[in-house]
């Protein structure tokens, strides 16, 4: 695979250098409410950057139905960019073409999936789309695959451009991957995987996957419903997936699965909520468990003072509600207090330690792929990463 280091040898200066980026931040109206991502991909924009290339950078914003719609516009994200790298950063509408740009110049394009190509199943559709933005970059122009958050996905800026660029990865990809590959091939054990969020059924391939390599799999969130009901509990209106508790039940013979013993339960779900910890095994009908309790958060931290590796992903509540944010808190905590090397999987479980004030630095390394770091640890091939290894 080819790499940043490697391109910035090859010389860049005067080239215009296409970076795929994974921008896709949390917003709040036009507010970001959380940069971790944006802060990421600033060393290799900076990089390239410094070393005089034009830097065109290509993100996306959530999930635009392929046409302009102002409100998944880059545009408050390339202000903070430009922020971030002390020098402004224009975002740049399609079909616009560039904008005439000096050495170490840096332009955003405006979200890449206002052109439904990006996404498209179609390989021609797609190839087409990359050729077009080939061509931005001229004869001399290359790739550089920087958006980790978005490898596990075979679109037009992550795959199908890297086929028509020379193509290097990033140094945010390389930094992740080699993260990962620790986890996958290496890890120091005691290993305890921590699970979260709400749908249990995203994560059941992951955890198929981990049981065989982890001593332990705490597991919180909306998907212990699922599991505490097929150890027999009553659920009341938390949380449920009854198609799959057959396969909770298969997985919690592993003996490796810790589920909480206690849960915070709400008439309602929202912050003025009556609440209530009850043991988990005895959930009132009528109430939700929208939080682990602090039995629980006090069982899964012995785990974790225990552990020489952890990787977390998804929270153990309703975090963004102060009433339902200990758990999340605890755990998180506990990891930082952990001497464990331990890896934070992006998504909501990074943000949730940005939103709850720990100190990002308490852990080993805090991915900013959600869904591609556990399709990694799934053993998927990434397409995005198979690509660049051609
Ligand atoms: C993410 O938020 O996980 C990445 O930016 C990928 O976004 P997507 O799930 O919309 O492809």
């Amino acid at each position: 695979m080819k790499t940043l280091a490697d391109l910035i040898d090859d010389g860049v200066a005067g080239r215009t250098v296409l970076v795929r980026s994974d921008l896709n931040v949390p917003l709040d109206g036009s507010t970001i409410t959380d940069d971790g991502r944006i802060r990421a991909s600033v060393p290799t924009i900076s990089e390239l950057s410094g070393a005089g290339a034009q830097v065109v950078v290509m993100a996306h914003l959530g999930r635009p139905k392929g046409a302009p719609d102002p409100a998944f516009s880059l545009a408050p994200v390339a202000a903070r960019l430009g922020e971030l790298l002390g020098a402004p950063v224009r975002l740049v509408e399609h079909g616009a073409g560039l904008p005439s740009m000096a050495a170490g110049d840096v332009v955003l394009l405006e979200n890449i999936r206002f052109d439904p190509r990006e996404t498209s199943k179609n390989d021609d559709d797609r190839a087409a789309f990359a050729r077009e933005l080939a061509a931005l970059a001229g004869a001399e122009g290359a790739f550089v695959s920087d958006g980790f958050g978005v490898v596990h996905r075979k679109q037009a800026s992550v795959y199908d451009l890297a086929r028509e660029l020379p193509a290097h990865a990033g140094g945010l990809v390389l930094a992740e991957v080699e993260v990962l590959r620790t986890l996958t091939e290496k890890p120091e054990r005691p290993y305890a995987v921590v699970l979260g969020g709400s749908k249990v059924s995203d994560k059941l391939a992951v955890i198929e996957a981990l049981l065989p390599k982890v001593d332990a799999l705490l597991v919180g969130g909306g998907m212990c419903f699922t599991f505490l009901s097929a150890q027999g509990y009553g659920v009341g209106d938390s949380l449920l997936e009854s198609d799959q508790i057959g396969t909770c039940r298969r997985l919690l013979e592993s003996g490796k699965i810790v589920l909480p013993t206690d849960v915070v339960v709400a008439d309602d779900f929202s912050a003025e909520a009556t609440t209530r910890t009850v043991a988990a095994d005895a959930i009132p009908d009528g109430w939700k468990g929208l939080d682990i309790g602090p039995e629980s958060v006090a069982a899964f931290g012995e785990v974790l003072s225990g552990a020489a590796t952890v990787f977390w992903n998804g929270p153990m509540g309703v975090f963004e509600l102060a009433p339902f944010a200990e758990g999340t808190r605890g755990v998180a905590q506990a990891i930082v207090d952990s001497p464990a090397f331990s890896v934070v999987g992006g998504g909501d479980s990074a943000a949730a330690v940005r939103a709850l004030g720990l100190p990002e630095d308490g852990f080993s390394h805090i991915s900013t792929g959600g869904g591609a770091s556990l399709e990694y640890l799934e053993g998927k091939t990434l397409p995005g990463i198979a690509v660049l290894e051609q």
